[in-house]
């Protein structure tokens, strides 16, 4: 069995403009001890499925159809309490611009302690400080910075024990929605290492999302090109990357810099996302299509297989 099935998943909020379709028929698995990475540009809903798993989405935003399949049980029928006994404990999210939310006026070691002692009631004040101190060493912050602020704290050492937070209640799958975006690019790829070390270390699930498709792919073995609420593309990395199918890949691919690439060579994706509270009947990339065909504009289209285990919902590939 999966750790995480989800089936058909769709999700809206509804807003003054209207029901916005932010999620539609999403469907995934992830294995014990997998990676699965989601890309895609901003709104196109990435946040959205990581919020709708941790069962935390804002009160106008709802799960319209679908399942959620953890440990083979649906999330969207517990109750209350049943989903409070597998968030943070067997699920965490480290959220986007997680670091600017630690508590300022509370000493960051406290923070996590306090996080352990809630979702451990038997866990007395002592044993949660002895927690924190091995998780600071787990995460590589200095064990003299236990009782600092956050203020004191760099950009990565806040995103450090952001990070420890998650881990504090020995979850077996982590969703990390843009963790490094805030950071330069050294401490950005110290803290993705790290991530990976800890992921083997306590052979960790992990959902990973990012605006962009080369971290995604340095971190995932597998991944979910999302566009405009639907997914558009999936594999194995080694096919997504270097034999990208959907034109949308193919342009997220070119507008971003790779490692060995120039920045001159970027060619940013041109136009605008479709509004999601009418979103166009056909392709949803049709507009930005570079080559669309004559059926793409009405036609909503198809998965098309193109390789083991790598999908593509363009008509065209
Ligand atoms: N609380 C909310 N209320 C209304 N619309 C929202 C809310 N959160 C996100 N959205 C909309 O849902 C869509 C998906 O957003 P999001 O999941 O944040 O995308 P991403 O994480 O890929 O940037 C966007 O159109 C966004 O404007
Ligand atoms: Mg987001």
């Amino acid at each position: 069995m999966a750790l995480l099935e989800v089936e058909n998943m769709s999700i809206g909020y509804n807003t003054k403009k209207g029901y916005l379709k932010a999620v539609e028929g999403v469907s995934f698995t992830l294995e014990e001890g997998a990676s699965l990475g989601f890309v895609g540009e901003s709104g196109c809903g990435k946040t959205t499925i990581g919020m709708a798993l941790m069962g935390l989405l804002p009160p106008n935003g709802s799960v319209r159809e679908g399942r959620i399949l953890f440990e083979g049980k649906n999330t969207l029928r517990m109750s209350d309490e049943e989903i409070r006994k597998i968030r943070w404990r067997k699920m965490a999210m480290i959220f986007q611009a997680a670091m600017n939310a630690l508590n300022p006026v509370q000493r960051v070691g406290n923070q996590i302690a306090e996080a352990i002692l809630v979702h451990n009631p038997s866990v007395g004040k002592e044993e949660a400080m002895g927690q924190v101190e091995a998780l600071f060493e787990l995460v590589g912050i200095p064990r003299d910075r236990l009782r600092d602020y956050p203020h004191q704290y760099s950009g990565g050492m806040k995103q450090r024990a952001v990070i420890a937070m998650a881990l504090a209640c020995h979850p077996k799958l982590i969703i990390a929605d843009e963790p490094t975006t805030a950071l330069d690019v050294i401490v950005q790829s110290q803290i993705l290492g790290e991530i990976k070390d800890l992921q083997k270390e306590f052979n960790l699930s992990i959902i990973f999302i990012s605006h962009d498709i080369s971290i995604v792919a340095d971190m995932c073995k597998d991944i979910c090109v999302m566009y405009a609420g639907q997914l558009v593309e999936f594999g194995p990395r080694e096919e997504v990357f270097e034999s990208p199918s959907h034109p949308y890949t193919k342009a997220l691919l070119s507008s971003f810099p790779t490692v060995t690439g120039k920045k001159s060579d970027l060619i940013p994706i041109p136009g605008e996302t479709p509004n999601l509270v009418i979103p166009p009947a056909g392709c949803r990339f049709c507009d930005r299509c570079s080559g669309p065909g004559p059926s793409c504009q009405a036609e909503a289209p198809e998965w098309v297989e193109i390789g083991p285990g790598h999908k593509t919902l363009c008509c065209r590939c």
